[in-house]
């Protein structure tokens, strides 16, 4: 199994588009300890040819000429991209479907609930339906990937729910933790058919209740949730009034982060994904760099390429 990092960062990417902090003016200024970053998804591959992506960022076109094995490989038109996997409806997840709107066959996989916002999002149409099949994912219920046309992908996704929210635009202000439901927010494994190798993805996830940290114990490869360095990081830099639990995200660092929640575990290999411009753990050269790859991690860059 092969798996590509196509964006290592979050929502806005590194350097974000509206964002003049440190770490985007040294991005910007070519720095080499700040390399940019483009928004949130993987591509996954049982055979090296067909491709599944897992999320669909709205850097996706530039993400393919960035990755050769991506580019069509036959005459005319064509793609290995067979299928994507969606974690959640958040635009950094979704927003690439609609790079994938020329004519081309594809099974998209999510839970109802995700699928039901897709449906009712009319631009999604341009997914034509004759072409692309939307298949939802039942959760803590391993299924076969399978290509638009019933072929075997040779990989198995099981989605499972994590602490979470619903997507910042459908968020309801009065209702309970937003008018989020379980289904909002999920994680995958994905495996190979044979079930000999697997990793887990989880971009977003709020906080490490016993059965999370139960299902990761003793995993191979864990690509987990590196949105911020501290939950306060983006009050404290004065760009947003919330912390990152309340976004949906753990932050690395603090008593409750993911540094001290998955260090036990026993996890053979962790990579940070879905890191925030704020963060500075993105930075190779910094201080929370050092304790995050002291702490056994690494950090996710766009282009990693994994090989299970
Ligand atoms: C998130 O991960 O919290 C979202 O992608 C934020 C956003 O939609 O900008
Ligand atoms: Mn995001
Ligand atoms: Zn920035």
């Amino acid at each position: 199994m092969k798996i590509i990092v196509l964006g290592a960062g979050a929502g806005g990417g590194f350097p974000q588009w509206n964002c003049n902090c440190g770490n985007c003016r040294r991005a910007r200024a070519g720095d080499p300890s700040a390399v940019s970053l483009t928004q949130s998804s993987l591509a996954v591959s049982a055979d090296g040819e067909r491709w599944v992506l897992l999320n669909a960022s709205p850097d996706l076109r530039r993400q393919i000429e960035l990755t050769p094995a991506l580019q069509p490989q036959t005459a005319g038109r064509s793609s290995p991209i067979v299928g994507a996997v969606l974690c959640n409806a958040d635009v950094d997840h979704t927003a690439g479907l609609l790079t994938m709107r020329e004519m081309q066959p594809l099974a998209v996989y999510a839970t109802p609930r995700v699928l039901d916002v897709l449906a009712r999002n009319a631009m999604f149409n341009v997914l034509n339906a004759k072409l692309v099949e939307r298949r939802p994912l039942t959760v803590d219920h391993p299924s076969e990937l399978l290509d638009r046309y019933g072929q075997s992908t040779g990989l198995r996704v099981e989605a499972f729910t994590v602490p979470g929210k619903v997507a910042l635009w459908l968020e309801q202000i009065d209702a309970e933790n937003f008018g989020s439901v379980p289904e909002d927010t999920v994680g995958l494994k994905i495996s190979d058919l044979a079930g000999t190798k697997s990793f887990f993805y989880i971009p977003g996830c709020a906080s490490m209740p016993p059965e999370l940290a139960a299902r990761l114990t003793g995993a191979g490869l864990v690509m987990f949730d590196g949105t911020t360095y501290a939950d306060n990081e983006m009050i404290v830099a004065g760009f947003s009034d919330k912390t990152a639990s309340r976004m949906g995200h753990m932050s690395m660092a603090g008593t409750n982060g993911s540094l001290n929640a998955l260090g036990p575990l026993g996890i053979g290999r962790r990579v940070y994904v879905h890191i925030n411009n704020t963060n500075p753990a993105l930075l190779g050269d910094t201080l929370e760099r050092r304790v995050v790859e002291a702490a056994g991690w690494e950090v996710g860059f766009d282009g990693m390429e994994i090989l299970l």
